[in-house]
């Protein structure tokens, strides 16, 4: 058997995919049209919010996000190193200084605790990260940095559904993005995202944002074809439009894929949780501690493995590559150690627990359409390889 690190996290039904097919066959326009905002009305339901707006990738929502904070020189942005690097980049091309948060060791999230350390009265906004499916603690961060006029961003491109106290992630910052890319708990084809913005005014700067300046024409015209069929503005000061949007094909799997999201969220806490309990008499395997009232949606499966002198993780991953097919992967690399953020000269940083965990971590492959025969020899080879390495340890 092969459990291999999988580019796609589920799949589509034949009734799914005979909707989607009838858009392609029906649908006009095939962008902008009314599944863009059926998608947007289906979304906003489910997290409870207005003003959202599909964007073509969380990528593509965090660099609306940067433009719509105004950044300016030597203001500084506090963002987790233990991330992917769309995080950081948006807010680091508009000229921000990125100072580096660090994780609580056990949750492998950012907490309040580090973030007010990083606080300066240059501090401008701060990006939270719900890495892995599980919700650090929003309601607390938030209600700090409310009182400071410091805006936050709740970066939900691993969380959605995730919650605490009822309240999903996403929901209490001033902006928030969510990803639907390939490998994400849904996805739109391969590609996607969403944006939610707090603020009624800046939200209206987002379709034009979006689409190239798009914008109506301000006086009433008497010819629609005069002086061109769509006018190009931005009510925004030195800043430029992007393309970012999504096609109507996108947003149909977006409709289909939120009447589905919570039951891929039960199915992968449920076996998230099998995992954990199968592994529970190995101490030196340690997952993250979750916290009661604090919800994980599992986008991913990993865990510290705690090193001996002789062995660490690099050997876990290595046997159960070479003897079990069982392909793993290590994430997420620091991003102040990328060359990419070193050679812009966002390399200082103060995150011993990032550190740490990046050191000796390991993410197991977790879509939900390994099936439960694969799963099962995934937990039994991990066992196998665990019981092994104990004899170097
Ligand atoms: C934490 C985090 N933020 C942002 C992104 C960017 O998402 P997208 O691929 O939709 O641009 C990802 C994607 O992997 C992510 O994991």
């Amino acid at each position: 058997m092969k459990i291999n690190w999988s580019g796609r996290a589920h799949n589509y039904s034949r009734k799914e995919i005979n909707y989607l097919v009838n858009i392609i066959k029906t649908a006009d326009p095939l962008s902008q049209g009314k599944y863009l905002k059926k998608f947007e009305d289906v979304f906003g339901k489910y997290i409870k919010k207005k003003n959202v707006f599909a964007i073509s990738s969380a990528a593509g929502a965090l660099e609306i996000i940067s433009s719509l904070l105004n950044l300016k020189k030597n203001d500084e942005v506090i963002i987790p190193a233990h991330t992917y690097c769309a995080s950081a980049i948006p807010f680091a091309r508009q000229g921000a200084k990125i100072i580096w948060a660090d994780i609580n060791f056990n949750t492998r999230v950012v907490d309040l605790e580090d973030i007010k350390k990083k606080i300066t009265s240059k501090t401008k906004a701060i990006v939270i990260v719900h890495l892995y499916g599980y919700a650090c603690d929003f309601r607390k961060i938030i209600g700090f940095c409310k009182k400071r006029k410091i805006k936050i961003i709740e970066d939900c491109a691993q969380s959605l559904g995730a919650e605490i106290k009822n309240r999903k992630t996403g929901t209490l910052a001033d902006f928030s993005c969510y990803s639907f890319h390939a490998v994400k708990n849904i996805t739109t084809l391969g590609e996607g995202g969403m944006l939610y913005v707090k603020d009624k005014r800046l939200a209206l700067k987002v379709p034009g944002l979006r689409h190239n300046g798009h914008s109506q024409y301000s006086s009433k015209r008497k010819n629609y074809w005069l002086p061109a069929m769509v006018n190009v503005d931005l009510d925004l000061q030195n800043k430029w439009p992007y393309k970012l949007t999504l096609s109507e094909i996108q947003c149909g799997a977006g409709i289909l894929m939120m009447k589905k999201i919570d039951k891929f969220n039960q199915l992968r806490i449920k076996r998230a949780k099998k995992f954990v309990k199968s592994l529970k008499n190995f101490k030196e395997l340690v997952f993250n501690s979750s916290f009661e009232k604090r919800s994980h949606v599992y986008h991913l499966l990993s865990a510290y493995y705690k090193p001996s002198k002789k062995i660490n993780r690099n050997n876990l991953i290595g046997k159960l590559h070479k003897e079990y097919s069982v392909k793993c992967a290590i994430q997420f690399y620091p991003l102040y150690k990328y060359s990419l953020f070193k050679k812009m000269r966002l390399g200082r940083h103060q995150c011993p627990n990032t550190e740490k965990f990046y050191n000796n971590m390991i993410s197991f492959p977790f879509h939900i359409w390994m099936t439960n025969k694969q799963f099962d020899y995934m937990i039994s080879s991990v066992k196998k390889v665990l019981i092994y390495l104990q004899k170097y340890r």
